[in-house]
């Protein structure tokens, strides 16, 4: 990790009830703005900071993701995503996020080798799924599903052997396609269908997810290129809410199948990974083009909770890089596989349009997010509505575990332990229950 610790440059803060004036020295990283280190604040003021949704805190010390929001910049280990969406394939920008190099030939194809010998799951857990209802929400399913890996790989839980937290890291990567379509399959009330070796990750989760045993199945190139760049584009993102929920859940030293089952959790919600489920629900809703500028207008009421979904970014004010790879993949898929004149795709576009052309929009810096397109890419590929958000899952469970490894061999790592402004009531004696109005 490169920290610039020269020159020495701080912030002086002075406290105006006491008038007394602290220094907070200033850290910069390689590049992006520097932060105010105040984690003598309380000792020297008596005073902690408050930020709810922590719009002005930095959690840690990290080296995988860089982003500039302002300027729409994605990095992954210095390299822009557009780079790698291009040029490199999922495998390859895992090995990178896991590790912080993209790999040689020769550790590439024994990090493939690796990751596909371990993507079948112990068979005790094909009956693990049995206990849920067939009609269950599958993050709920893959979220039970990986919580429970804990209980079948205990040779990996060791989270102070950095060999384990390995084992543990490639588990995870290759089991994720494995039990997210068995979610699938098991809510179609098919069988489950095993990995087959000789698949790419990409290749081999399109199998599991649509072939059947009755009849040979042929992976689609464009469709295996096009999750492959999906994965890809969801890998990581810095420190958004799943991988901090990540980060706090293993920072206790909790196991990491635990912890990435709390990032799925965090993942499911609507404002975050839910979105892509979210996007489609809200086009049908509006149904077709004529029917844009009222669901505008309901998304820039202020008293009206309807939001343009797959719009708008804590960190991204300018175009989330992602969705112009993503726009560009949604045509290229409709294109090869002759959907011709998808009219969600059309209200889509229409409704970006006017969107990016309206001052509500304009001045509050609201641009189309991953989730904007990558739903229609999803349901062209005859991925269900509700399998949507597994699919980001599977794919960010790379960048999860990297940031938890990476936690894990800080030394400055601590307990994950926030503070809060006290509201409630001031100390009071109790009251017997026959005085209690
Ligand atoms: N539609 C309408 N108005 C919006 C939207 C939206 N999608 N997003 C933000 N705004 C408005 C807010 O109402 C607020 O307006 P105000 O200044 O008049 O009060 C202003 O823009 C700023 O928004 P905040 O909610 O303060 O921004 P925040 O950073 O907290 O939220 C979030 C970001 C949660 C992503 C938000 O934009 C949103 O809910 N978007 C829709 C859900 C979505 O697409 N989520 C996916 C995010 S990407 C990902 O997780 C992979």
């Amino acid at each position: 990790m490169t920290e610039n610790k020269t020159p020495k440059e701080s912030v002086t803060l002075t406290d105006n009830s006491s008038g007394k004036s602290i220094e907070l020295p200033l850290l910069a990283g390689t590049i992006g703005p520097r932060v105010m280190d105040c984690r003598s604040l309380y000792s020297q003021t008596g005073h902690f900071t408050y930020d709810p949704g922590y719009t002005s805190t930095g959690s840690c010390r990290s080296a995988i993701t860089y982003i500039d929001g302002d300027e729409g910049v994605l990095l992954h280990r210095g390299y822009a995503i557009d780079e790698l969406a291009e040029h490199s394939d999922f495998p390859e920008v895992a090995y990178l996020i896991l590790k912080g190099e993209l790999p040689n030939a020769e550790q590439k194809t024994k990090f493939i080798k690796d990751i596909t010998y371990h993507s079948m799951l112990n068979e005790q857990i094909s009956f693990f799924y049995r206990g849920f209802r067939r009609d269950s929400h599958p993050m709920a399913v893959i979220c039970g599903v990986v919580g429970a890996m804990a209980a079948f790989y205990h040779d990996s839980t060791d989270i102070n052997d950095p060999h384990q937290r390995m084992v543990a890291s490639y588990r995870l990567i290759a089991k994720m396609p494995t039990v997210v379509a068995w979610a699938y399959k098991y809510s179609l009330g098919q069988p489950f269908l095993y990995p087959q070796n000789d698949l790419s990750y990409a290749g081999n989760f399109l199998r599991m997810m649509f072939a059947t045993p009755c009849e040979d199945y042929k992976v689609s190139p464009v469709l295996e290129k096009a999750m492959d760049r999906i994965l890809i584009l969801h890998a990581d993102h810095e420190q958004n809410a799943s991988t901090s929920t990540v980060r706090l859940a293993g920072s206790s030293g909790a196991n990491p199948f635990a912890c990435i089952a709390a990032g799925i959790a965090s993942l499911w919600g609507p404002a975050h990974g839910g979105a892509n489920e979210a996007v489609l629900q809200m086009l049908g809703q509006i149904g077709s083009v004529d029917r844009i500028p009222e669901f505008i207008k309901k998304a820039k009421d202020p008293n009206d909770s309807f939001r343009l979904m797959g719009f708008g970014h804590r960190v991204y004010k300018n175009y989330d890089p992602r969705a112009k790879i993503m726009q560009q993949t949604c045509h290229e898929v409709l294109n090869e596989l002759g959907i011709k004149d998808e009219p969600l795709l059309k209200l889509a576009v229409e409704l970006e349009r006017i969107a990016l052309e309206d001052e509500y929009f304009v001045s509050r810096k609201l641009f189309p997010n991953v989730d904007f397109y990558s739903g229609i890419i999803f349901r062209a590929m005859g991925i269900p509505t509700q399998v949507f958000t597994c699919l980001f899952a599977l794919a960010r469970t790379v960048g999860w575990i990297a940031q938890w490894n990476e936690m894990l061999a800080d030394s400055e790592q601590k307990i994950g332990r926030p503070r809060q402004l006290y509201v409630g009531s001031a100390p009071r004696k109790f009251v017997p229950m026959g005085k209690r109005a």
